[in-house]
């Protein structure tokens, strides 16, 4: 696998073995941008298992970001009790009513716009704006940081390789079609899929390219893995001694 099959295999792997989670578009269904942002606030500081109920309790009280715009604060709060971190929940009900008063009610699909919402950090613009809108960014969470660190070989320690990861993980979104910038819908036909190459980088690292004992034989990447070739995947990524 040269350098341009990476995205390929991705997106066939993803097709195959992507993770059923509720706030996933089934294929062929249109992806709602209130689910994905509702969802990636929800996943800043908590896990995926946790997230699954607390969402659907969620979806079905407020079932647009009209409803949960309406909502009162106390409500929203009775309705977050357990997943911590409660200025997630403040700033849910800000950003839902920003949404309704400045954005008529529907999400800025842009990484600028988004990141100028309350709660939404340059992580959860680039999310939304890849797994919503299809523009082509790449959300780098520790997942993905750990599944391009091994793949590359970054030797550089955490955190100050985060630009280098960033960087690099990036090269794994198919290539521009427009060529000028880095947000533009890439593809006059449509067919970016910026969203689904960082969900299968997560899938991955959540069940395959684990902290431990990785499952190497299963990945898609496998055979293109610099550290598996090496040997020293659990050795990635690397930290700073504390
Ligand atoms: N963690 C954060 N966003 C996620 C997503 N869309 N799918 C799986 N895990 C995630």
């Amino acid at each position: 696998g040269g350098d341009r099959d990476r995205p390929v295999l991705l997106l066939e792997w993803y097709d195959r073995n992507r993770r059923l989670l509720p706030w996933r578009a089934l294929p062929g269904e249109t992806v709602d941008p209130y689910r994905v942002w509702l969802s990636e606030i929800m996943l800043q500081q908590t896990t995926v298992k946790t997230v699954g109920p607390y969402f659907e309790k969620f979806l079905a009280r407020w079932p647009d970001v009209e409803a949960m715009g309406r909502a009162s604060l106390d409500d929203i709060l009775r309705m977050w009790a357990g997943l911590g971190y409660y200025s997630r929940a403040r700033n849910l009900h800000a950003c839902a009513a920003r949404v309704l008063r400045d954005h008529g009610g529907r999400f800025p699909d842009t990484e600028a716009d988004l990141r100028a919402l309350p709660g939404v950090g340059p992580y959860t613009a680039a999310a939304i704006a890849a797994i919503a809108f299809n523009r082509r960014t790449m959300p780098v969470d520790g997942n993905i940081e750990r599944v391009v660190s091994r793949l590359f070989t970054v030797d550089e320690p955490l955190p100050k390789a985060k630009p280098r990861i960033h960087a690099l993980a990036a090269t794994l979104l198919e290539p521009s079609r427009s060529g000028r910038d880095g947000e533009s819908r890439a593809g006059h036909d449509g067919k970016s899929r910026a969203g689904d190459i960082a969900q299968a980088l997560m899938d991955l690292g959540a069940t395959i390219c684990t902290p431990k004992k990785p499952s190497c034989v299963l990945c898609p990447l496998g055979d293109d893995c610099a550290a598996r070739a090496r040997g020293d995947q659990e050795t990635f990524p690397r930290k700073t001694p504390k």
